[in-house]
């Protein structure tokens, strides 16, 4: 059993909407889900009353009683525990990150948002747990440039998954119907968005040993994996997450690098100007999939 857990200090980044959609996306993709709502606000509680089909589970579990949670979901045969924290820094988000395989940091295209992360990125650090960054409601028609230092931002801080997720209005209208995107609207770019994550989100937690259970890291295994990527590298090998996340990095790239010196990530986000729009910026066709009736 795998547990992921969607964490950062900053209200509104999209905690509740990417955890249920990707639990959605996970469970298509075949694994047994679990989603717990640390959540006082209980976000996902009301989405799973408004949801009819029970493949998805959600339970409010205060932090206390988190552990022995999650020992009696693995014995049940649950594969994947998404875990949904509140947005504030408080006993809720600590339990979540200590109970974590790996940490989702979602952040939206501003730098408020961008600050925010850095400090929930040094909390999860304390406590050596995995963590990746999510770059969430980027304006969907093009990169811009705020989207693009955001990225940049997040790349110097650690990992960013990809692929960037977009604002749209399938994401509004699945959490309102108690749904994911993939079955909302399965042709649409949100449902493919989320199809993709649960990907990297899965490769990403195949590199990490399970909570608990991590071995330091030893110097003659570091110096073997310095080796194999050497030789993967000459070999012109490049692992998919590699590619993943080199894409991201390629469309910011160009854009960036030859216009400035590497910058510190406070500076980065710092150049990071606009507000984000709050609205998805184009209207989608009418969802494929109703609510089941
Ligand atoms: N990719 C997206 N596209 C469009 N709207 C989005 C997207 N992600 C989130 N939203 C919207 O942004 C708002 C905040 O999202 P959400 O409630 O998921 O954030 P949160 O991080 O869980 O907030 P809180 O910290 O208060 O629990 C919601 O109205 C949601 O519909
Ligand atoms: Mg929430």
């Amino acid at each position: 059993m795998r547990t992921i857990a969607f964490v950062t200090q900053k209200g509104g980044a999209g905690k509740s909407t990417l955890a249920s959609s990707i639990a959605v996306a996970a469970r298509s993709a075949g694994e047994r889900v679990f989603i717990i709502d640390l959540d006082p606000l209980q976000s996902l509680v009301k989405w799973s009353k408004a949801r009819e089909a029970t493949d998805v589970p959600v339970e409010h579990v205060p932090p206390a009683k988190l552990g022995k949670a999650l020992v009696a979901l693995e014995k049940k045969g649950v594969t994947l525990v998404v875990i949904d924290a509140p947005g504030a820094d408080t006993e809720y988000t600590d339990a979540a990150i200590r109970a974590a395989d790996l940490c989702i940091i979602p952040a939206r295209p501003n730098v408020f948002d961008l600050w925010a992360c850095e400090l929930t990125r040094i909390s999860i650090k304390d406590k050596k747990k995995d963590y990746a960054f999510l770059l969430n409601q980027c304006p969907p028609a093009q990169q811009t440039a705020r989207v693009d230092q955001g990225a940049q931002a997040l790349q110097e801080m650690g990992a960013l998954l990809a692929p960037l997720v977009s604002a749209r209005v399938d994401y509004q209208e699945a959490a309102r119907l108690g749904l994911g995107v993939c079955e909302l609207n399965p042709e649409g770019v949100a449902a493919q968005e989320m199809r993709e994550l649960w990907q990297s989100v899965k490769r990403r937690l195949k590199k990490g040993a399970p909570a608990g259970k991590a071995e330091p890291k030893t110097e003659a295994k570091i110096e073997a994996k310095v080796e194999a990527k050497a030789e993967a590298k000459s070999k012109g090998e490049a692992k998919p997450q590699a590619k993943a996340e080199a894409k991201v990095a390629g469309k910011i790239a160009p854009k960036i690098a030859p216009k400035q010196e590497p910058q510190p990530a406070r500076k980065q986000a710092a150049a990071v100007a606009e507000p984000a729009p709050e609205k998805a910026a184009k209207p989608q066709a009418k969802p494929a999939v109703k609510k089941a009736a």
